[in-house]
């Protein structure tokens, strides 16, 4: 701009320079719009620029870039330059670096990003990308945004991805604060001018005002109290198996959304019960074996309802139990099975792996519909660990389940809830939870409690729990997993997890044992026993030891190992080993969480 043409007069030209010289790229451009407001009548006076700048003082601003070939990670630079020279308190992140459930704790977030492949976001926004258009994305009615977009017209779709994260923040209920710019290859400008703006904008809005979300009726927080008699409709959002191609087995990693209840309430180390039906495929076996129409009516709690319907919700197919030959002896006398019941060692082997359908087969019956109901156990919840931390995913429970799969009386059995989570309940649909409080299976009251986590297989869950809380706190101490399974290629189950969890130092330590990789079995308690020394120091630290999988045979191994530890490196008599080790008990420091 000339100034020797402006309407100005000799003086002022030269007051306006001399201040224009002492200005900062910032400051001139907060002016460029504090007279554009005089002349519009919107500035009202110095008094405000005041108020303006104490708030700037106190404003947070988390800049988010994603850049493939450095044009945006060099403006998100200058962005922070700006930013910080106006007083704002400001987080620089690539994108790559950025933690996608931090998202919703933020307030105000400039993007910048670029459109690469064919309308693809650069790779290290590709997963922040994805996440806010997830199923999982959370409600941003607390957070502003302004997002600048960086594209080459010559494409398609230019600037596609910016344009995609303006939209989609949007949509999760940010409010926008500057209107997205779309920046051709001749950028410079447009952004530089832009980012004033922009910067400018974010001024104050540290205390943005979530408002009222306009919720489908899907969505509507869910108001009862959860309880057993009382689930609640989780979403599964997510399902992914956990073990690679070339296990016989398989255990599957689910994410269910609870997003939508209201005051829903646990801790790390609590379970989820899950109210399971049977699989249709044993449903349809039963109806075959005993000739029943599936539409008879039965009459189940009072209520009268359809016999597959029942067979599908109210009862137990997967196992007989003694409760159930008692009864069915009741109804049907069979001498042969009668004999069998009471020779308790053959029957508890006859009744190992066999479900109604072998029952039935076994000692056939004329069985009418209302008696096979009234034989049959009453179908109960199962319970899992929860696999994730309230801290680290609010709105997600994740549940990390075995699928429980075998051939027994020459018939393949399957588990009912694991394979109805694995196979019944798919992505997309609801499934009815509940909240299972699992109070002595605790993290310590204190965080820089060291913590000693013992589990193989499945037991390995609640600690994914826990070590996620402990990366969420402030000053976490000292963590040691010891984690065991078959193979270390197919069921190192949440290896990346803890790969990142050590990096960033959420766990200390991690020792892992599978069984099956070498000739030699090898299994947790001998890791424990090879760091016996190292495990009694952590002891007499204060460390609480945790204990969570398979009862029959781990628990009681490492416990075992435990009061070996204990009576060696201890220097104990049986005795005083046995005190300690019961004081670690009513201490609550030893934990076990078996099934
Ligand atoms: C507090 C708690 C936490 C738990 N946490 C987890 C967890 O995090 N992850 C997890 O996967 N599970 C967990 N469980 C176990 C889970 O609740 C279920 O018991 C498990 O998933 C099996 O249930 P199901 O309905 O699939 O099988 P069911 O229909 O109950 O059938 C299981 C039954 O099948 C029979 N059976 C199984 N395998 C064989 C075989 N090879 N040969 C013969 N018979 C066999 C047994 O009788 C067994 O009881 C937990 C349990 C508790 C109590
Ligand atoms: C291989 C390749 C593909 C691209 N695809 C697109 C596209 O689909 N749409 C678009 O608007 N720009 C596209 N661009 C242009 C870039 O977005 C542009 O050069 C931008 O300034 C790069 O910013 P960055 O260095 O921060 O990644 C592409 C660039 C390259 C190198």
């Amino acid at each position: 701009m000339n100034l020797n043409i402006s309407p100005l007069s000799a003086e002022q030209v030269c007051q306006l320079k001399t201040i224009a010289a002492s200005l900062n790229q910032q400051q001139l451009f907060w002016l460029a719009g504090y007279f554009t407001g005089l002349t519009t009548g919107t500035e009202t006076g110095f008094e405000e620029t005041e108020g303006i700048q104490s708030n700037v003082a106190s404003t947070e601003l988390t800049i988010l870039y994603g850049s493939h070939t450095g044009n945006g990670e060099g403006l998100a630079k200058k962005a922070q330059k700006l930013a910080t020279e106006s007083g704002y308190k400001v987080t620089l992140k690539d994108m790559t670096d950025y933690k996608t459930r931090d998202l919703q704790n933020e307030k105000n977030v400039l993007v910048i990003v670029s459109t690469h492949g064919e309308g693809e976001p650069p790779f290290s926004a590709h997963e922040l990308h994805e996440f806010i258009h997830s199923k999982r994305a959370p409600r941003l009615y607390g957070l502003a945004y302004a997002v600048l977009a960086l594209g080459d017209s010559s494409y398609f779709h230019f600037c596609k991805t910016g344009i995609d994260f303006d939209k989609q923040l949007g949509k999760l209920g940010a409010k926008q604060l500057v209107e997205c710019a779309t920046c051709d290859v001749d950028f410079e400008e447009t952004a530089d001018n832009w980012l004033q703006k922009a910067i400018i904008a974010f001024d104050g809005q540290q205390s943005v005002a979530p408002v009222t979300p306009l919720t489908s009726a899907a969505q509507q927080a869910q108001t009862v109290t959860v309880s057993k008699k009382n689930p609640f409709q989780a979403l599964v959002l997510e399902k992914v198996g956990l073990y690679g191609r070339g296990s016989t087995r398989q255990t599957i990693h689910l994410e269910l959304g609870t997003e939508n209840v209201a005051g829903l309430d646990y801790q790390p180390g609590d379970a989820a019960g899950v109210i399971p039906v049977n699989p249709v495929e044993l449903i349809n076996e039963v109806l075959a074996q005993t000739g029943l129409d599936a539409g008879t009516i039965v009459t189940v709690n009072g209520k009268e309802k359809k016999l597959d319907d029942t067979l599908y919700s109210d009862v137990v197919l997967s196992k007989i139990t003694t409760d159930v030959i008692k009864r069915y002896l009741e109804f049907y006398p069979n001498e042969t099975l009668a004999a069998l019941a009471s020779d308790a060692e053959k029957f508890k082997t006859y009744l190992d792996g066999r479900d109604i359908v072998d029952l039935l087969q076994d000692y056939p019956a004329e069985i009418d519909a209302g008696t096979l109901i009234k034989i049959l156990r009453p179908l109960t919840p199962r319970y899992y660990s929860i696999s994730s931390s309230p801290k680290a995913f609010p709105g997600e429970i994740h549940l990390t389940v075995g699928v429980v799969k075998y051939h027994s009386a020459g018939r393949d059995k399957r588990g009912t809830c694991s394979t109805f989570l694995s196979e019944i309940a798919v992505e997309d649909e609801k499934v009815l939870v509940f909240i299972e409080s699992n109070p002595d299976f605790r993290l310590p009251e204190y965080e820089q409690t060291p913590i000693i986590m013992v589990g193989a297989g499945t037991g390995i869950a609640p600690y994914r729990a826990f070590v996620q809380h402990r990366e969420m706190s402030d000053n976490p101490g000292k963590s040691w997993l010891f984690f065991g399974n078959r193979n270390f290629e197919t069921e190192f189950i949440y290896q990346t997890d803890w790969q990142a969890f050590l990096k960033s130092g959420a766990l200390t330590r991690m020792d892992v044992a599978f069984s099956r990789d070498s000739d030699k079995k090898v299994y947790v308690q001998d890791r424990l026993w090879e760091n016996g020394a190292e495990v009694f120091q952590w002891l007499e630290e204060g460390a609480h030891f945790y204990i969570c999988g398979d009862m029959k045979n781990m628990a009681r191994h490492v416990q075992d190992t435990l009061v070996k530890i204990v009576e060696k490196y201890g220097l104990l008599s049986k005795e005083y080993t046995y005190e300690y080790v019961e004081n670690l008990e009513k201490t609550k420091r030893l934990q076990l969480d078996v099934y």
